[in-house]
């Protein structure tokens, strides 16, 4: 967004209803501009420079948002959907004038690591074939994992379409009839996890994302809550 923008524009994208709502409260005497009433809502801003309040609130402008999810399973990584609720529709009204959208998806049924922003350079970043950016999964696979699985992943395992995966990193943290895991893998095949596991004849019935790059999903965070980045988690995504 330029510097100089309309009031109207700068208070919808941050969540403060539609051009026509805010007239409104511009009309009300509840938008501040370095604390001066303004009434007219096409009024132009420079959002560096000024201070803006709605009544008492101010305003933290930007343009751009990044938020980390504890995706719950049940709900889909996607904007909107027919039948079931979307990642987006757990987020307050106060993101949605920002139209943030998921980084990459997660199976319906998958939980953990999901990066929702409206920045779509990072976003092509994080997801180009070519970055190898890594992502760290947990998960319940029925049946041993043995020596035998970390050698064919890190190998590289072939997949039910012929496609030969990267080389991958799976540690083992727990060998039993359900076993537990940890697998970093360097692209993002659809439900590559699973597929890699049915490459070496076992299922996958739990699966989280823990991590994405450098940056670990936060602990604190339950299923379905979520919060934006601070600068440097921002950086350690890329790193
Ligand atoms: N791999 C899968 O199989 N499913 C996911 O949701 C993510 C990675």
């Amino acid at each position: 967004m330029a510097k100089t923008q309309r009031i109207d524009k700068i208070l919808s994208h941050m969540g403060y209803g539609t051009r026509k709502e805010i007239r409104y409260l511009c009309k009300d005497g509840m938008v501040l501009v370095d604390d001066k009433i303004v009434k007219d809502s096409s009024m132009h801003v420079n959002v560096e420079k000024s201070i803006i309040k709605v009544g008492e609130d101010v305003v933290n402008y930007r343009e751009f948002v990044y938020i980390l999810m504890n995706k719950p399973a049940g709900v889909i990584s996607a904007t909107e959907d027919t039948r079931h609720e979307t990642v987006v529709d757990l987020l307050d009204m106060e993101y949605r004038g920002f139209e943030v959208f998921p980084v990459g998806r997660l199976d319906i049924d998958t939980e953990g690591f999901l990066l929702l922003t409206n920045d779509g350079q990072l976003a092509h970043k994080l997801l180009s074939p070519k970055k190898h950016v890594p992502k760290t999964y947990y998960a319940h696979v029925e049946g041993k994992v043995t020596e035998t699985d970390i050698e064919a992943f890190r190998r590289g395992v072939t997949l039910d379409d012929g496609y030969e995966t990267l080389p991958a990193e799976l540690t083992i943290l727990k060998s039993d009839d359900v076993s537990e895991i940890e697998l970093i893998i360097y692209e993002g095949k659809f439900h590559q996890v699973k597929r890699m596991f049915e490459a070496v004849e076992k299922k996958v019935i739990y699966l989280k994302r823990i991590a994405m790059g450098k940056l670990k999903l936060d602990e604190d965070l339950e299923l379905g809550e979520y919060r934006e980045l601070l600068e440097e988690e921002l950086q350690q995504l890329t790193e």
